[in-house]
């Protein structure tokens, strides 16, 4: 079912999510299918669980030419829950992101460009990666959510903040 994602200003945002101890469960199972439907229904590239007002450790995330990030590199579709990240450089990059929560606006993020990530499926079978570039932001972006961080919270340069339609003007990126 497609969810009201909520919206910066919503306090459940800034709380931290609690791990997920029992896998396979239909709780589970219930909540992940409202977050494909609610990330298909919005072209997101990504959703965390507490954006639907759920406060678990559990995120999606996937890229395939979506029109909100047309030039963005794909990212495989999965499903993390419990992750852990581990920067394997100190280099970072900078970069635009959006975010459901936050429609109609983009803002240059510095992230790692290069980490670790392990997490587990819905079955609780562990998922142990290496990333770089785009995956490694949209885990980054997505992992934030479940500490209560959303991207402006990173902004160093507020000049680099703004509505979409007015910093890449023509381009026509679907932001809503
Ligand atoms: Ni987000």
């Amino acid at each position: 079912m497609i969810k009201d994602v909520l919206k910066m200003g919503d306090p459940r945002l800034f709380q931290p999510s609690e791990p997920i101890t029992e896998f396979n469960t239909p709780f589970l199972h219930h909540l992940v299918s409202d977050m494909n439907d609610t990330m298909a229904a919005l072209n997101g590239a990504g959703l965390a669980a507490p954006q639907i007002g759920v406060g678990y450790q559990v995120v999606i995330f996937g890229v395939d030419h979506n029109p909100r990030y047309p030039d963005a590199e794909s990212v495989p579709y999965t499903i993390l829950i419990n992750p852990e990240l581990t920067p394997l450089s100190d280099e970072m990059e900078d970069g635009w992101e959006g975010c459901l929560s936050i429609p109609g606006m983009r803002g240059i993020v510095s992230r790692y460009t290069k980490l670790r990530y392990r997490g587990y499926d819905i079955s609780g079978q562990l998922i142990e990666r290496e990333c770089a570039g785009f995956h490694a932001r949209v885990v980054q972006h997505e992992t934030d959510h479940l500490m209560g961080i959303l991207y402006p919270m990173r902004i160093r340069d507020l000049r680099l903040f703004g509505y979409t339609d007015a910093l890449f003007p023509g381009e026509n990126i679907q932001d809503d």
